[in-house]
């Protein structure tokens, strides 16, 4: 068998290697939940930890092989694609997500770039669609190079301070670590929720869409790639993740996404802002009614323009609900687990003056 041949195999026993900890993971994982009364996160974090492992070794046993010759030709042509590898190593010769990243970000050619990138998004979209979920997000941070979000399914309090399975994301500021009760863990959206926004909020090139508390910035990648909108904004509290989702984006040519180191709750949005989509960052609490200071500001903005909001937390869209300057435009339920126990949440589409579709 020849070296292509090889890496064919490799990167194959990578992907049944992850579709057996997914199953683990997500489906069983559940189960066990029940009848113990502490969630087995060292079950969850060795599932982890072995896929990510695999996916190190697989060049490193093909270098190895009976052909036992490096062709390293790919990260010399590539330097730049490293600026957002804290995932997979896009240098590594069995990287299965390594043409893909090429044709959707380094193509020379823009029409081919943009080409690939609609492929995908349908693809990506399809996957969704069959419900699954667990699969197109695994491609969708793979491909792009993104840390893995290990704590989905976990009571917030029960998150350590780092909960990515890349050195240097800590959290500082939120709960116990930082003090913050408010601020809410980085917990990156589904692929699920961000379809669904991308068809609700229908961004067009003149739209400026904020992600509050963006993290290490999965949702404003996706909709940087995947949609029109002229400029894409993060507005993050941490600064860990505020720094590797813009060294992350540059690094992607995303030129048009960008991150704000700041407190959405101190600072104002930026001036140009259209639509904003808000994947509950936070809760009040009963010192800080933040979710009121927020919903106050949205306010202000809709009062004065048309602005779309796409949100996922219930207080948020009562607040818009009773407020009278939002009207609701749209809304889809989705099932999510915690300590393998089924429960529903809502995504909404809000309006302000004349800012439907
Ligand atoms: C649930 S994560 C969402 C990540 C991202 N929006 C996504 O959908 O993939 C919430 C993020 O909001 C950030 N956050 C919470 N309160 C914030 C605030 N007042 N200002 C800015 N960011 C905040 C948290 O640090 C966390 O990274």
């Amino acid at each position: 068998m020849g070296r292509s041949g090889d890496g064919e195999i490799i990167a194959e026993m990578v992907r049944t290697a992850e579709r057996i900890a997914d199953a683990l993971v997500y489906k069983a994982a559940p189960y066990i939940s029940e009848t113990h009364h502490e969630f087995p996160h060292e079950i969850l974090n060795t599932l982890r930890r072995i896929q990510h492992e695999d996916l190190r070794l697989a060049p490193e046993i093909y270098r190895v092989g009976p052909d036992a010759r490096v062709d390293r030709g790919t990260a010399a042509e590539h330097p730049e694609s490293s600026a957002g590898a804290r995932g997979p190593d896009p240098t590594a010769i069995d990287d299965p997500y390594h043409a893909r990243r090429e044709s959707l970000f380094f193509d020379e050619d823009p029409e081919r770039r943009a080409a690939a990138r609609a492929e995908w998004r349908d693809e990506l979209r399809g996957l969704v669609a069959r419900g699954h979920h667990e699969q197109a997000d695994r491609e969708f941070g793979r491909t792009l190079g993104l840390p893995e979000y290990n704590f989905h399914g976990i009571p917030k309090d029960d998150r350590p301070q780092e909960q990515f399975d890349a050195d240097g994301l800590v959290s500082k500021v939120a709960g116990r670590f930082g003090g913050r009760e408010d601020v809410y863990p980085p917990e990156p959206s589904k692929l699920k929720y961000l379809t669904w926004a991308k068809e609700a909020l229908n961004l067009g090139p003149d739209d400026v869409l904020v992600d509050v508390g963006s993290g290490t910035g999965k949702a404003i990648d996706f909709f940087g790639m995947f949609t029109d909108a002229k400029k894409v904004y993060g507005m993050e509290i941490e600064p860990d993740f505020a720094a590797f989702a813009n060294q992350h984006a540059a690094g992607l040519g995303l030129n048009h996404v960008r991150t704000l180191n700041k407190d959405v709750l101190e600072e104002s949005l930026p001036e140009d802002v259209t639509a904003v989509y808000f994947y509950e960052p936070f809760g009040s609490t009963k010192e800080n009614d933040a979710v009121g200071t927020f919903a106050n500001k949205l306010a202000e903005i809709g009062e004065q323009r048309p602005l779309k909001v796409a949100v996922k937390s219930a207080n948020l869209a009562e607040r818009l609900q009773a407020g009278g300057v939002f009207s609701l435009q749209d809304e889809k339920p989705f099932t999510f687990f915690i300590h393998g126990q089924p429960k529903t949440l809502s995504w909404k589409l809000f309006t302000s003056g004349q800012a439907a579709g």
